[in-house]
């Protein structure tokens, strides 16, 4: 089934210059660019992109990560591309992320961990919107 997924270079990836070599991973991974801009979050913004971890301990940190630089965030479209996007990127930690994959490769450690992947169809159909309007999906 063709999907749409939602995916961010985290603010670690885009200062250490991995912004290119990451959309090479998508796009050798099989999946196609359908949106795509760079933009600063706040801290509020973060934090309710992240809503769903708020209960959780490191949610505070994460907004306050994630609101640090410029992020990339992009729509990517595909076969399977939720779970797709998922083995390409590796676990969360990157010491249990499989050789090869995004984290493995570029993540510093659990929090700073170079991207973000929906983990299911109703997380990217509120990811998905969160930042893109249908005008610019293409
Ligand atoms: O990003 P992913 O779906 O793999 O993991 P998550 O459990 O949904 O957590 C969201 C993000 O919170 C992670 O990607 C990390 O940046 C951060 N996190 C953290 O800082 N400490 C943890 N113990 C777990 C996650
Ligand atoms: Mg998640």
């Amino acid at each position: 089934m063709v999907q749409r997924t939602l995916s961010i270079i985290k603010p670690d990836a885009v200062r250490k210059n991995a912004v290119g070599a990451i959309i090479k991973c998508f796009e050798d991974a099989g999946l196609r660019i359908a949106a795509m801009k760079m933009l600063h979050l706040s801290n509020e913004e973060a934090g309710r992109f992240y809503i769903v971890h708020r209960e959780r301990p490191f949610y505070k940190d994460l907004a306050a990560f994630m609101s640090e630089g410029p992020i990339v965030v992009l729509v990517l479209e595909g076969e399977d591309a939720i779970a797709r996007l998922r083995k390409t990127m590796g676990a969360t930690n990157p010491k249990d992320a499989a050789p090869g994959t995004i984290r493995a490769m570029f993540a510093e450690n659990i929090e700073r961990n170079a991207v973000h992947g929906s983990d299911s169809e109703a997380s990217a159909g509120y990811e998905i919107p969160f930042f893109f309007p249908a005008i610019e999906m293409h």
